[in-house]
């Protein structure tokens, strides 16, 4: 790097440290995602003083260049000011029945088939697994426990573990006891549990839109229809909430709690606490589903909408797939109001879930390496994203857009016209490459250009030559 900062030129020292900071960003030593030198650091290097570079940061900040993690430091973002993000396409607001299961099976076959880049898949865990650390837990309670981990566990989960859950959510403001919650087989279960405690074939299922696809297909097999609530930059458009309400008879919503998947858009608590306040008002249940609650990039705790119920309406399914390991499958449900209904559809569906996965879980929670790889996890996705969205940005076509997510693992891209991610997402299979189609995240067809994009993963070549190819292949449908 260039060390010359001129004391005697016409230009401030921080706007000359601003200038070195691009001229290593256009040199490549600073690449989207990168941390910028500490303070002190670059202070000693340019010959200025700390607060001069400080006041270059501080700038850089506020021009959307770069990001500042508190107790982290600073990190350059990919150029968000030249990417814009996926307009609202235009809803017509009526329940549909839901069709999604054959492209479902598709993309469920593409991320498992030998050999391929699972860029369409949301497990954003992977990007820093704990592997290791759950396979000393795996053998020390196998060595531990005795055949008595082999054995059917309890109907509603093994009692430490759920009273590990309940004092998390007690830490974080929300009055729940172990009693209230049942352990499930991941999210799909509490989610599947929840909708049948409080609706019925035929009803009305207000879902955001875009919303994760697994809430379709429950709807879809439990002969219930769907009703499309926009969403906007910042979540669910409240005002499209209303007026669904007041033109339909839904039955009960289900909503991401925090962060969206596809989008990664997070909203804000006075917006939660309104989504609760308007469903309360009219006694209809909220389901809220809270698998992202934990990955959000604000390193502030957020309550769960859970914390905002005044008459029990809310039923909160979360699970350790996203922070944890998903293929243990240890899910919860908080059901409230719902709780004897949701005990009986969880003896009816799988009786109990694995002991021995809870009882790992249970330990992993214990020893405090939970949190401690959640902190590590954070920042790594973070960095993915910056990656990943740079990276999209200079591989995908002109006018590609894309999501700028405030947590969890996945980008959601908006393709320019002419170019259909269905189209993308056969063409990238055969390459080897999963990525998930849009049109499955809308129980009605839309979202024809978009597509998934999982940040999630170890970050490496093999991931970034698969990024180019499928932006390749995009371009190749574009000029088709
Ligand atoms: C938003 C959302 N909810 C629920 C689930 C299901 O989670 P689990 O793997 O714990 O069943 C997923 C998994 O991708 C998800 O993205």
């Amino acid at each position: 790097m260039s060390t010359v900062i001129s004391k005697s030129g016409e230009q401030f020292l921080y706007q000359q440290v601003i200038e070195l900071i691009g001229a290593m960003q256009e040199s490549g030593t600073l690449n989207p995602g990168d941390k910028l030198p500490s303070l002190r650091k670059l202070s000693a290097q340019l010959s200025v003083s700390i607060p001069t570079v400080k006041q270059a940061y501080i700038e850089l900040e506020r021009l959307g260049k770069v990001e500042a993690r508190p107790k982290s430091g600073y990190f350059l973002r990919a150029a968000s000011f030249e990417i814009s993000s996926p307009k609202r396409p235009r809803f017509v607001r009526r329940p549909v029945p839901v069709r999604c299961q054959t492209l479902i099976e598709e993309a469920y076959e593409a991320v498992h088939a030998p050999n391929t880049i699972p860029l369409g898949v949301s497990h954003p865990v992977m990007a820093s697994p704990p592997d290791k650390t759950l396979a000393r837990i795996m053998r020390r309670v196998l060595a531990n426990a005795g055949p008595k981990v082999m054995a059917y566990g309890p109907m509603d989960g093994y009692l430490p573990l759920k009273r590990q859950i309940a004092q998390r959510y007690l830490e974080r403001g929300v009055e729940a006891r172990h009693e209230d919650i049942i352990v499930t087989n991941g999210a799909q279960e509490a989610l599947a549990i929840a909708l049948q405690s409080v609706a019925k074939a035929g009803d009305i299922v207000a879902v955001e839109s875009p919303t994760y696809f697994g809430i379709l297909e429950l709807i879809e097999n439990l002969g219930m229809m769907a009703l499309e609530i926009p969403t906007c930059a910042d979540g669910i458009c409240l005002d499209d909430l209303q007026e669904s309400l007041d033109e339909h008879r839904v039955t009960c919503c289900v909503f991401s709690s925090l962060i969206n998947n596809p989008t990664g858009s997070c909203m804000s608590d006075e917006k939660r606490q309104s989504i609760v306040e308007i469903l309360e008002a009219k006694n209809i249940p909220l389901i809220e589903d809270d698998v992202y609650g934990e990955l959000h990039f604000d390193d502030e705790d957020v309550l769960p909408m859970q914390a905002y119920s005044k008459k029990g309406l809310v039923i909160t399914c979360s699970s350790f797939s996203k922070t944890a390991a998903p293929s243990y499958r240890v899910g919860w449900i908080l059901s409230n109001r719902f709780e004897q209904k949701a005990k009986g559809l969880k003896r009816a569906l799988s009786c109990s879930s694995s002991l021995l996965n809870q009882w790992v879980i249970n330990e992993y929670l214990r020893s405090g390496d939970y949190d401690r790889n959640i902190k590590r996890l954070r920042q790594v996705l973070r960095t993915n994203k910056e990656r990943m969205r740079a990276l999209i940005a200079e591989s995908f076509p002109e006018k590609t857009c894309i999501s700028d997510p405030q947590g969890g693992g996945v980008v959601w891209v908006e393709l320019p016209v002419g170019c259909d991610s269905t189209d993308l997402f056969h063409l990238s299979v055969e390459s080897g490459i999963s990525i998930t189609p849009g049109v499955l995240f809308s129980a009605s067809g839309k979202y024809k250009r978009c597509a998934r994009i999982s940040y999630g993963l170890p970050w490496d070549e093999t991931v970034e030559d698969a990024v180019k190819r499928v932006g390749k292949l995009a371009h190749q449908l574009l000029n088709d």
